[in-house]
């Protein structure tokens, strides 16, 4: 039964679908009725899922109730007699799963968070969706961490999660830039530097151009968080890479298990390693938690009603890499006006 509804979903999704994605579905949906939640807890692309849920409920074994998702009783037994148990989250709920004690970093969370109120709201345009503030203070807790970022140069590559407002309130960094796109996004945070006091340098730059000569072999420690298509990650890391001094210095970056499948971060761990020559020496599980973003239904199918529902909580996660530099590193600094980078 569950592999004829992986076979099915497999010729509706045009990619292979397989039987333990299918268990994974009906585990997620053991802890979760809601879709967003399904994706969160099933660590599957958006679409792998709602394909399998589209044959799941076609086959008797979810029922869809207004906005929720149920296992029938036909669906529960298939349930047991595979042993499928249900997902659970599991993070630690001290850390909320990022293994960092923020304690220390409690009263820049509360300035930071009463800063960030008026922020610009997500765009399509530019594929954002920016994070909470709480993961934008645990980014900057993290590099503290792995010393990345005291009396470091820091450089973040798009900045609508507002590190850099973050990372220069936390006084820890020696110099803080930003490469930006979006002009409200720039007016928002040359605002809060000027009305703080905080050095932050801005640069409007579309990424596909190559980095100005000023911000070259400047930097310790870069963190992106880029549009997950292969040629984004790529076309940004670059960035970052030509960006830093040399060996032994950290670029940070988010890759999600909603947008990207695992042939798409095995493809990109090639890259890490055969091209770009870097070392991955951390990814932290769903590390990076995104306020819901007001344009998530007109971007996602529309011919399935269970998909287009609003989330009750916020769902979209990505894991935290953090790579390092060895002798070797990729650092050309080209430009790419070829790419398209962003949805259309
Ligand atoms: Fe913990």
């Amino acid at each position: 039964m569950l592999a004829q509804i992986a076979q099915k979903a497999s010729r509706s999704a045009g990619a292979k679908i397989y039987l333990r994605e299918v268990e994974r579905v009906i585990g997620a949906l053991m802890a979760s009725s809601e879709f967003w939640g399904v994706i969160t807890l099933s660590c599957l692309p958006v679409n792998t899922v709602a394909e399998i849920i589209k044959e799941l409920i076609a086959e008797g074994l979810v029922v869809q109730k207004d906005h929720s998702l149920e296992l029938t009783p036909k669906g529960k037994g298939e349930a047991q007699v595979r042993e499928i148990s249900p997902l659970a989250d599991g993070a630690c709920k001290a850390c909320a799963g990022r293994g960092l004690d923020l304690s220390a970093f409690n009263k820049l969370l509360n300035t930071f968070r009463e800063m960030v109120q008026g922020r610009p709201k997500a765009i399509f345009e530019y594929d954002q969706g920016y994070v909470t503030p709480e993961t934008t203070v645990a980014r900057v807790a993290l590099l503290a961490a792995k010393g990345d970022i005291k009396g470091k140069d820091l450089l973040i590559i798009g900045d609508d999660d507002l590190v850099s407002v973050a990372a220069a309130l936390s006084r820890l960094p020696r110099r803080v830039a930003v490469l930006e796109i979006d002009p409200r996004l720039i007016r928002f945070i040359q605002a809060l530097a000027d009305s703080h006091h905080l050095e932050i340098e801005i640069y409007r730059q579309d990424v596909r151009k190559r980095l100005p000569a000023e911000l070259c072999r400047q930097f310790d420690t870069f963190l992106t968080d880029p549009p997950e298509t292969i040629d984004a990650l790529e076309l940004f890391l670059t960035r970052g890479l030509a960006a830093l001094k040399g060996p032994c210095c950290a670029g940070y970056f988010g890759l999600t298990f909603a947008e990207s499948s695992l042939s798409k971060w095995l493809a990109l761990q090639q890259i890490l390693a055969a091209k770009l020559k870097v070392a991955v020496t951390d990814i932290i599980h769903n590390f990076n938690e995104y306020v819901n973003w007001d344009y998530l239904l007109e971007s996602v199918r529309k011919d399935l009603s269970f998909v287009q529902v609003n989330p009750l909580s916020n769902w979209y996660r990505s894991s935290m890499y953090r790579v390092e530099t060895v002798e070797g590193s990729y650092w050309e600094n080209l430009d790419r006006e070829d790419l398209a980078l962003y949805p259309d």
